[in-house]
């Protein structure tokens, strides 16, 4: 094989890896047990939400499972009346992501901080989350 091909060979496999990771994958990572603690409607979402979407699927839903609707035996909903805007605020969310949260509300341990999520990842979740709760009664 001629080594142009060969680099060329290297870069796609880079590339297609690359993208393999980045991509968002909540089904593959949830399919393993806890079914969702609550029903979620999802309303339709706007830019910002979406991206949220996208970062939440990829940073929190290992947990909180899809739409945010809880896994069993593994971490609560937060579409649910506790983390109403009242009750748990923006910085709530931020300090959840960043420094982790000690189980007090539920059965269900520790959180551990979430790595390498960036300000604005955490902004756009605490967008999609409360246009989720919003859409279900909870405000
Ligand atoms: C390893 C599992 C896990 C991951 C990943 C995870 N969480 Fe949590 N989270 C939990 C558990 C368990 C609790 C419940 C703690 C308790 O008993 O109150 C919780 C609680 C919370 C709370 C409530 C905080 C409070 O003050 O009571 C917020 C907000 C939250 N998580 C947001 C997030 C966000 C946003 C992400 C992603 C960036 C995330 N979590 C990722 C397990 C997780």
């Amino acid at each position: 094989m001629r080594v142009r091909n060969l680099v060329a060979l290297v870069v796609m496999i880079a590339v297609a890896w690359a993208a393999w990771r980045s991509w968002p994958r909540p089904e593959l990572e949830i399919t393993v047990s806890g079914p969702p603690l609550v029903n979620v409607t999802v309303p339709a979402l706007g830019a910002q939400d979406r991206v949220g979407e996208a970062a939440f699927s990829n940073n929190c839903a290992v947990c909180h499972g899809r739409n945010a609707a809880g896994r069993q035996g593994i971490a609560p909903p937060l579409v649910h009346k506790i983390y109403e805007p009242d009750h748990h605020g923006d910085e709530a969310f931020v300090r959840a992501a960043q420094r982790g949260v000690r189980a007090h509300h539920w059965p269900f341990g520790d959180m551990p901080p979430v790595k390498d999520i960036t300000d604005t990842e955490i902004d756009s979740i605490i967008a999609y989350i409360r246009t989720l709760q919003r859409a279900n009664g909870i405000r």
